[in-house]
């Protein structure tokens, strides 16, 4: 109990421990007045020669590596997620033009290892993106980037993705600047939004309205979460973590997909939270009033100055406004703090769901 510092579980420490952790993902990495990005081992003409990215990962990981890949490919490098145990048994083609990232908070996951032993043995350049020092992906692959989130012990991954998705979004700016040969047009919104992250991590702790919304959703008879653009892994990532803790029936859809089978299976007793990117919103509205029209509630995650959205659904998860490929890490914040609290009331053990396990080690 020492460890958890308080708090009932390891879980709600972590969700806690976000603003340190992305303090220190961002710590000396970026000056977000002039736009300027500084990696460890990293120097400006690191990614001469790489013409594409690929990401591979498992769970919450694959998420953050949806985010990478969506941050790179917007700013005109080729790039694309793939998840690990797919990728080991049906390996792209790959060169050494290609970049392959695995994403992987503890570096020992098997799929993962065995993804990027298939790709270096297909002469792609590999790197590890991963929370721990002399991990065997840190060891094994060309190059390796720390998260430093700090140890994470709930089985159910927080404060790693959120690093994970700002070590990503550095990570794929440089590649962007060697690649394509000048800054991001927004990079400097971008960076001023990373330099806000801690802060703005801080105010939905300070003020959810999570678990009030836990307490009126958490006895329905399953969960959809959907989600456009930068909006798309948070609403994967929300489904993930929502039935890997609370055993509820709990899936994410991009939102367009919704009319092509999920939508069967609303009804008003399937809350849909429906995460809102700030680029598309109009179109996930659309969703939105699609399954309004089956009856489901619908709670959105949203951006606190977006009030045409308020409008349309039944509750709101607020996030501070910021730049789009930034508020998919607060809008998470909110859909961690919603499992934990739907978790918290169904009794369920928290940091140790049943038949998981912190790090999978076998194929
Ligand atoms: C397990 C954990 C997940 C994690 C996944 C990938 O399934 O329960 O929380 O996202 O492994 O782990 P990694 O260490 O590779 O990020």
């Amino acid at each position: 109990d020492a460890g958890k510092g308080g708090y009932e579980h390891y879980m709600l420490k972590e969700i806690h421990e976000q603003p340190t952790a992305l303090r220190q993902t961002l710590r000396g990495r970026i000056e977000h007045v002039t736009g300027d990005i500084s990696l460890e081992d990293f120097p400006e003409g690191t990614f001469d020669g790489i013409r594409r990215v690929q990401f591979v990962a498992c769970g919450t990981s694959y998420h953050a590596g949806l985010a990478g890949s969506h941050f790179i490919e917007s700013r005109g490098v080729p790039s694309q997620t793939f998840l690990a145990s797919e990728y080991a048994v049906s390996t792209p083609p790959v060169d050494d033009e290609t970049l392959v990232i695995g994403v992987t908070q503890s570096g020992e996951t098997a799929d993962t290892l065995s993804a990027l032993r298939r790709a270096n043995a297909s002469g792609a350049r590999t790197l590890a993106l991963t929370n721990v020092i002399g991990s065997t992906a840190a060891r094994e692959c060309d190059d390796a980037l720390f998260i430093r989130a700090g140890p994470e012990i709930g089985v159910a991954a927080t404060k790693t993705f959120s690093s994970q998705v700002a070590s990503v979004s550095l990570l794929g700016e440089r590649i962007v600047r060697d690649v394509v040969g000048h800054r991001s047009e927004d990079i400097e919104a971008v960076l001023s939004a990373f330099a806000d992250l801690p802060d703005h991590v801080q105010q939905i702790l300070d003020f959810t309205k999570a678990h009030r919304i836990a307490k009126r959703y958490h006895d329905s008879d399953a969960y959809f979460f959907i989600g456009r653009g930068t909006a798309f892994p948070v609403a994967l990532e929300g489904a993930l973590k929502f039935k890997e803790i609370s055993y509820e029936h709990a899936e994410g859809f991009a939102a367009g997909e919704l009319k092509h089978g999920p939508l069967a299976l609303v009804t008003p007793t399937t809350p849909v939270f429906a995460v809102f990117d700030g680029q598309n919103d109009e179109k996930t509205l659309s969703n939105v009033k699609e399954v309004e029209a089956r009856g489901a509630p619908v709670i959105a995650v949203t951006s606190d100055a977006n009030e045409t959205v308020s409008q349309h659904v039944d509750d709101v998860l607020t996030i501070p406004d910021t730049h789009p490929d930034v508020a998919g890490v607060l809008a998470n914040v909110q859909l961690q703090l919603l499992s934990y609290h739907a978790a918290a009331l169904l009794d369920r053990p928290i940091d140790k769901p049943r038949n998981l396990a912190k790090s999978v080690t076998v194929e």
